[in-house]
């Protein structure tokens, strides 16, 4: 326990640090339709912080389909980015833990679902077939979660807490936002 986690806090420290980094509040305007759609969705589901509803969407949008497209971009750009970093990590030799290694070869060919599902979903929400969009964007959150969770299992730090985090708040977002178009 403590060799491998030894090895595993200067990442994680890294990962903290990029993910907590741009937390500016730069408008805060309450009527937006962001701060709405937020304010809605953060009410609803204590999975959903308001701040970083807020700060993930941004106020340049002019409606709320959008606004959900918008949700579906993001989603997109961070699970390419996780799979990447996932690579990155197997890769890495300081990483020689052989249950973490086994991890991430499990979140790997999750995250490589989740690529492609995220891809259909936003097929399916510029179609308006918001039901399809539902499902593909609660699999992407079920594939965070479960890759969350394999590190769980098998009492290793997961060095992607962060960024299963971050897919799963927008996942909630995006699937707010559908069911309030559908
Ligand atoms: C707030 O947003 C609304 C709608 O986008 C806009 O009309 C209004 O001018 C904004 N108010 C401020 C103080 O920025
Ligand atoms: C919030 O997340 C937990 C899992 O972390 C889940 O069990 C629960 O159903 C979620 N709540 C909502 C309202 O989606
Ligand atoms: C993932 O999404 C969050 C919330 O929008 C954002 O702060 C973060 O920078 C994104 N991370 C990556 C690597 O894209």
């Amino acid at each position: 326990m403590s060799s491998l986690s030894l090895s595993i806090i200067p990442l994680l420290f890294l990962f903290m640090f990029f993910s907590d980094l741009p937390i500016t509040q730069s408008s805060n305007n309450k009527s937006s339709l962001t701060y709405k759609t937020c304010k809605t969705s953060s009410d609803q589901n204590p999975n959903i912080s308001l701040n970083f509803c807020l700060t993930s969407l941004g106020h340049g949008a002019t409606s709320l389909r959008r606004l959900g497209l918008l949700s579906i971009r993001l989603i997109r750009r961070n699970v390419s980015t996780t799979r990447h970093l996932i690579k990155k990590l197997r890769k890495n030799k300081r990483l020689d833990d052989p249950l973490i290694k086994l991890c991430l070869t499990d979140c790997l060919e999750l995250y490589s679902d989740a690529t492609l599902m995220v891809k259909q979903a936003r097929k399916d929400y510029k179609a308006e077939r918001y039901f399809e969009a539902n499902l593909m964007i609660t699999s992407v959150m079920n594939g965070c979660s479960t890759c969350e969770d394999g590190f769980k299992k098998k009492m290793v730090i997961s060095p992607l807490t962060n960024m299963n985090h971050n897919v799963f708040e927008l996942s909630a977002i995006a699937l707010s936002i559908i069911n309030m178009l559908a």
